[in-house]
C-alpha cells in the first residue's frame, strides 16, 4: 500500500499536505494523530473514497483512480462514519456485498464472520435495528466479506464495548498472522501499543514521525518522584499527581542523573523514586507535543 505525495485541500484548508507512505505487505500498521489531522482523508484517498488533488494511491500495486476495481477488489474498509443499508438484515447485507464482488457462494465465511463479530443472534435482524456497536461490528464484517489482503480499520472500536473489542482484535490479530496487511487508526493509544508494528503519527495532514512502535518507545522513560523541601526553579516539563508526586513524562535515562543533582543542589530531599516504562502516550505527546 503506498501514497505518493497525496494533497488533498478543502478550501484553503490543507487537509493532506503531500503525504508519502507505504505500507509493507503484511504489517500491523497504526496511523495515530489528534483530530482533524488528515487520518480519515488519507485512508479515504486509499480507498478511493475521497479524490486527492494530486498525487497517487496504490493497493498492492493497483492505482485507485486508474485501475479502480482492481484497488477495490484488494483493500477492505471500515469507514469511520457508520454506514448502512437500512432495507437489509444483517445478513442479507453481507450477502449483497459478497455478490458485489461477484462471490455467490460466500456463505461459509459470512457464517465464519457473524460468528467471530458476535453477530450470529442478529443474523436475521433488520441493519437500522442494530445497536451502534452492532453496526461497527456488521461494518468489520463487511469490509471483511471479500477476504481482502489490506484491510483498513478507521476508529473499529468506537463505541464497541470492552469484550468485543478484544475479540475483534483477536480476529484482526489472527488474519494479520495469515498474512493481511492492516491498517488502523485509534485514539486508544495502549491498543496501538499492543498492536502495531509500525506507527505513523499525523497533524495537520502531515506525517510527523514514522517508525516501528518499538523504536518510538526505546529511551524513554517515566520518572515519578516524591521529594522535600526547596525544589530547584530549573526542573525539566512535569505534573503533579493527587499523592503530590512529580511525573516527569518523557526523560531519557541520561537525565535521571542531572534531574537528581540539581534536586540535590537546591536543598531538596528525595523521598521515593521510581523509573517506570514509557508508554506509547508520553512518546506520543513527546513528539506531537505542542500545538494539540
Ligand atoms: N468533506 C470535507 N469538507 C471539508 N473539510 C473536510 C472534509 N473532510 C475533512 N475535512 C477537514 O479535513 C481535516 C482532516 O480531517 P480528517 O477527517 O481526515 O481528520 P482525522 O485525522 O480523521 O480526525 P479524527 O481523529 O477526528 O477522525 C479536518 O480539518 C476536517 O475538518
Ligand atoms: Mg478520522
Amino acid at each position: 500500500m503506498a501514497a505518493e505525495n497525496v494533497c488533498k485541500r478543502y478550501g484553503d484548508l490543507r487537509a493532506l499536505d503531500c503525504v508519502s507512505l507505504t505500507v509493507g505487505q503484511g504489517d500491523f500498521f497504526g496511523l495515530l494523530g489528534p483530530n482533524g489531522a488528515g487520518k480519515t482523508t488519507l485512508i479515504g484517498v486509499l480507498g478511493g473514497l475521497v479524490k486527492a488533488d494530486s498525487g497517487g494511491a496504490f493497493i498492492m500495486g493497483s492505482d485507485v483512480r486508474a485501475d479502480a476495481l482492481a484497488a477495490r477488489r484488494k483493500v477492505g474498509i471500515v469507514t469511520q462514519e457508520l454506514l448502512y443499508d437500512p432495507f437489509f438484515t444483517v445478513r442479507e447485507a453481507l450477502d449483497f456485498q459478497s455478490k458485489y464482488y461477484g462471490l455467490g457462494n460466500n456463505g461459509e465465511w459470512i457464517d465464519t464472520l457473524l460468528e467471530r463479530l458476535h453477530l450470529g443472534e442478529k443474523a436475521n435482524t433488520n441493519t437500522r435495528n442494530l445497536s451502534g456497536g452492532m453496526k461497527r461490528r456488521l461494518m468489520v464484517a463487511q469490509a471483511l466479506v471479500h477476504r481482502p489482503p489490506v484491510i483498513v480499520l478507521d476508529e473499529p472500536t468506537a463505541g464497541v464495548d470492552i469484550n468485543l473489542r478484544l475479540s475483534l482484535w483477536g480476529f484482526i490479530r489472527e488474519l494479520n498472522k495469515q498474512g493481511h496487511t492492516i491498517i488502523l487508526t485509534t485514539h486508544y493509544l495502549e491498543e496501538a501499543e499492543a498492536l502495531c508494528r509500525t506507527l505513523a503519527l499525523m497533524r495537520g495532514g502531515k506525517i510527523i514521525a514514522l517508525d516501528k512502535t518499538k523504536n518510538l518507545l526505546r529511551g524513554c522513560v517515566q520518572v515519578r518522584l516524591l521529594a522535600e523541601g526547596s525544589l530547584p526553579s530549573d526542573l525539566p516539563p512535569h505534573r503533579k499527581n493527587e499523592s503530590g508526586r512529580m511525573i516527569f513524562n518523557t526523560l531519557d535515562y541520561g537525565d535521571i542523573e542531572p534531574l537528581l543533582a540539581s534536586l540535590r543542589g537546591a536543598g531538596a530531599r528525595v523521598i521515593e523514586m521510581e523509573v517506570a516504562p514509557p508508554d506509547l502516550e508520553d512518546a506520543f505527546l513527546r513528539i506531537v507535543g505542542d500545538g494539540q
